[in-house]
């Protein structure tokens, strides 16, 4: 069904999850070109255009980003160029050489001020310049017209790479006590789960589903909740093997305010994504965020 696949970004957390996952599977495995930044740097244009038409995909995956959410506020143009002008630059050269595009965004297209799990057609209104960002590399996909297919997800973490689970691990380590913000909500969404998600979706993506879909994990929590979680369920792990447990208990995470822990980017308080449009249109549906967390644990631990 699909003769080649350009993969960017296979470092980060989700290309390195594709990446993975495409391995596993048989009938993607010789299809996949992986570039990291090194071989393909979205900074450069030229290097983009070049590629594509030197590759020549019929599918184009693009989970590369500027995802530095706090150091953007103050790198403006090079997260503008990352987040938006290397997604239009993709989108034009894949509809020259007839390929489709998967792309991915974020909760951070929202203000978060909605009662309510937000859907694809709420208003977007981000807070921050990642927000703004991204949300301008939805619109210049959009603007080229090609077939493709948005992904907005949120709170990304796994075994591989950089995020809030190995934060919390390395500080619950460390430390007697943890402050976690209480106060905003979302789903914690494995690179694991969105991987397989992603497969799912390829498998049965007729050319006239386009457009912007929801894909997290189910279920919602807060940060506290998710560092409460990730602590009671690394022990539970450590005990059944008769490892050493953390220094910080489940019981000593202290819930703090949003307001108690200032950073540069204001964040969404509400980050909640109804996932229903991906039920209905691909029949994906992604597991629990408490049961994705567990089987991301039992890959470190
Ligand atoms: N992380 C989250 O919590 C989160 C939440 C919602 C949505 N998303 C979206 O989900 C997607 C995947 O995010 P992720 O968590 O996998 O991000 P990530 O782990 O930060 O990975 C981003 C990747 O992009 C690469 N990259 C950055 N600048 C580049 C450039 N100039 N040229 C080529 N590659 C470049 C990075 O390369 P290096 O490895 O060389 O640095 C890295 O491999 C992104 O679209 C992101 O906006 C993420």
């Amino acid at each position: 069904m699909y003769k080649k696949i350009l993969l960017t970004g296979v470092n980060g957390q989700v290309g390195h999850a594709l990446q993975q996952a495409f391995l596993k599977e048989t009938a993607f495995a010789d299809l996949v070109v992986s570039l990291d930044r090194s071989q393909l740097d979205l900074t450069d244009q030229d290097a983009i255009r070049r590629a594509v038409q030197t590759i020549q995909p019929d599918l184009i995956i693009n989970p590369a980003a500027y995802t530095a959410v706090d150091k953007a506020e103050s790198e403006p143009e090079l997260a503008y160029a990352i987040n938006a002008a290397a997604p239009q630059v993709l989108a034009e050269e894949a509809a020259k050489v007839g390929a489709r595009l998967i792309h991915f965004s974020t909760d951070y297209v929202y203000a978060g001020n909605k009662l309510g799990t937000y859907v694809e057609e709420d208003t977007t209104q981000p807070l921050s310049v990642y927000g703004k960002s991204k949300l301008a590399g939805e619109e210049a996909i959009r603007s080229v017209g090609l077939p493709h297919l948005i992904f907005r997800t949120s709170w990304v973490y796994g075994a591989y790479g950089k995020n809030f689970l190995k934060t919390i691990l390395r500080l619950a380590a460390e430390r007697d006590e943890l402050r976690i913000v209480a106060d905003q909500f979302g789903a914690p969404t494995s690179s694991t789960s969105i991987a397989n998600a992603v497969l799912s979706v390829m498998s049965n993506w007729q050319n006239e589903l386009t457009g912007t879909y929801h894909l997290v994990n189910a279920g919602q929590t807060s940060w506290h909740g998710f560092a409460v979680a990730i602590v009671e369920e690394y022990n539970r792990i450590q005990m059944a093997h008769g490892l050493p447990l953390l220094k910080a208990s489940a019981e000593n995470i202290q819930a703090i305010t949003t307001q108690d822990y200032p950073t540069p980017a204001a964040r969404p308080a509400n980050s909640c994504l109804d996932c229903t449009k991906l039920v209905t249109d691909f029949s994906v549906r992604l597991p629990d965020w408490h049961a994705a967390l567990i089987t991301e644990l039992q890959a470190i631990s």
